[in-house]
């Protein structure tokens, strides 16, 4: 178990955030609290952040020479431009590699109580340790690659030093992973319309198709059961893995041999990290590649909704284009097409929702009043949306 104290993001942090998060220099009122509607940052009590260290972090995250081809690095695939994605289905690791799956976004992962879309790591120190070693991302055989670079390039001498006073071979792994993590924690993001409008009582934030959109979030669309809501804040996910009938529908008549199969390749040291990010069968299995168990076949993290209209395409496997296609697959009891065989592990909490057209446009509207006005300045600086992108 470690130990965890849950602080307060103080204005270090808020300043750190405005450095990473551009646009939020022009501060509007309605940008005030750039934290409105989320919780304490958990921050791990061994890891402290600290301005300097957020700094080291961020550099690190940017740095592509942590890949076999010297053209990957942890922003490669979550890309400020993208809200910390990559708007690909697929990401592309070195030499144009693809993996299986959707890359998530970086922010407000911090609150996640487990990381990756099975949860396979408990912590961003963890994760961060995988992709540079990840045969489709960086393609590095082992991490000593990373450890030379930082232990000899001067700039990193003297930030790990400050940082935590380590030079040469002290200078582990850890540390990097422990800089990246605490960057990552900097990037947290919520006074979006809907914070808002239900956090500060403001109620002109959302227009009439968002709060009706709402309603039929927490009512007939029982989103909220999965996508929670506190009474103080707001996370948009239980933290739990569900099936909701994403991906699995192409390995359904597979899934004794393949669950077989993985449980062997598992038994005989195989890397989970691995093996679900080159085998798009095995992807599929979602959390029951971490916890062994057949309940958990198909099953994938509930992610946060925060900023979902900048971060298209949707699912762990990128498969769904827009929130209306992801509506209509709720709508539809967790198949797409409609009438596609609903598939054998499916949550209880997935049913038909007999959503009428207007409603199901309501809810898509009201999805799109959970952006951080910072993220939606730096996307629309960055990169024009696509016309008719959520067109009716
Ligand atoms: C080649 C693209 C690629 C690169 C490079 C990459 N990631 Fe990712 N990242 C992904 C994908 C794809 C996933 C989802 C994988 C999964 O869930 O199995 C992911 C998942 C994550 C998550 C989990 C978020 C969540 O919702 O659970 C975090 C945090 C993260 N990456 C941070 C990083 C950091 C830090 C680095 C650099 C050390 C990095 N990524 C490098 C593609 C990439
Ligand atoms: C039973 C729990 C559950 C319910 C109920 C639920 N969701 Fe989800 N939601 C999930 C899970 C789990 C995923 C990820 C599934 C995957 O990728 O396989 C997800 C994914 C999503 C995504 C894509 C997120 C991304 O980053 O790609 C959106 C958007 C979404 N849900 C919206 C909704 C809406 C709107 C409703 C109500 C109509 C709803 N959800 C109801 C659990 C749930």
């Amino acid at each position: 178990m470690r130990l965890l104290s849950v602080l307060m993001l103080s204005i270090t942090a808020l300043l750190a955030q405005a450095q990473t998060a551009p646009g939020a220099a022009e501060v509007s009122p309605a940008a005030a609290n750039p934290l409105r509607g989320l919780p304490p940052v958990p921050i791990p009590a061994d890891n402290p952040q600290t301005p300097a260290k957020i700094a080291l972090g961020d550099k690190l995250f940017h740095d592509a020479r942590f890949s076999i081809d010297g053209t990957v690095s942890c922003a490669t695939c979550h890309s400020e431009k993208h809200a910390f994605t990559d708007g690909k289905q697929f990401s592309t690791g070195h030499h144009g590699l693809t993996g299986t799956r959707n890359a998530p976004t970086v922010v407000n992962a911090a609150f996640y109580t487990s990381q990756f879309w099975d949860g396979r790591e408990p912590d961003l120190e963890g994760q961060s340790k995988q992709p540079p070693v990840n045969p489709v991302e960086g393609g590095l055989a082992n991490h000593e690659p990373i450890l030379q670079i930082v232990r000899t390039d001067p700039d990193y001498k003297k930030a790990f030093t400050e940082v935590f006073g380590v030079t040469d071979a002290k200078l582990t792994m850890d540390h990097v992973a422990r800089a990246i993590a605490s960057f990552e924690r900097s990037i947290v993001s919520g006074n979006s319309p809907f914070d808002r409008y239900y956090f500060q009582g403001d109620k002109s934030a959302l227009n009439a198709a968002q709060q009706r959109g709402f309603q039929l979030f927490i009512g007939q669309g029982r989103c909220v059961s999965c996508h929670t809501i506190e009474n103080d804040h707001a996370l948009f996910t239980d933290s739990k893995f569900h099936n909701i009938g994403i991906g699995i529908n192409a390995i359904q008549d597979d899934v004794p041999r393949l669950a077989g199969a993985f449980l062997e390749a598992k038994a005989k040291g195989g890397d989970v990290d691995r093996i679900v990010l080159t085998d798009k069968k095995s992807s599929e299995l979602g959390r029951f590649a971490v916890t062994d168990k057949i309940t958990a076949i198909g099953a994938f993290k509930t992610p946060t909704l925060r900023n979902i209209d900048l971060t298209a395409p949707y699912m762990h496997d990128g498969s769904l284009k827009t929130l209306k296609e992801v509506v209509i697959h709720y709508n539809n009891g967790g198949v797409t097409p409609a009438g596609a065989k609903v598939n054998d592990f499916l949550s209880g909490g997935i049913r038909p929702l007999n959503l009428t057209e207007a409603q199901i446009d309501d809810l898509v509207e009201f999805l799109k009043a959970l952006t951080s006005p910072q993220f939606a300045q730096a996307v629309t600086a960055a990169a024009p949306r696509e016309t008719g992108h959520e067109s009716h």
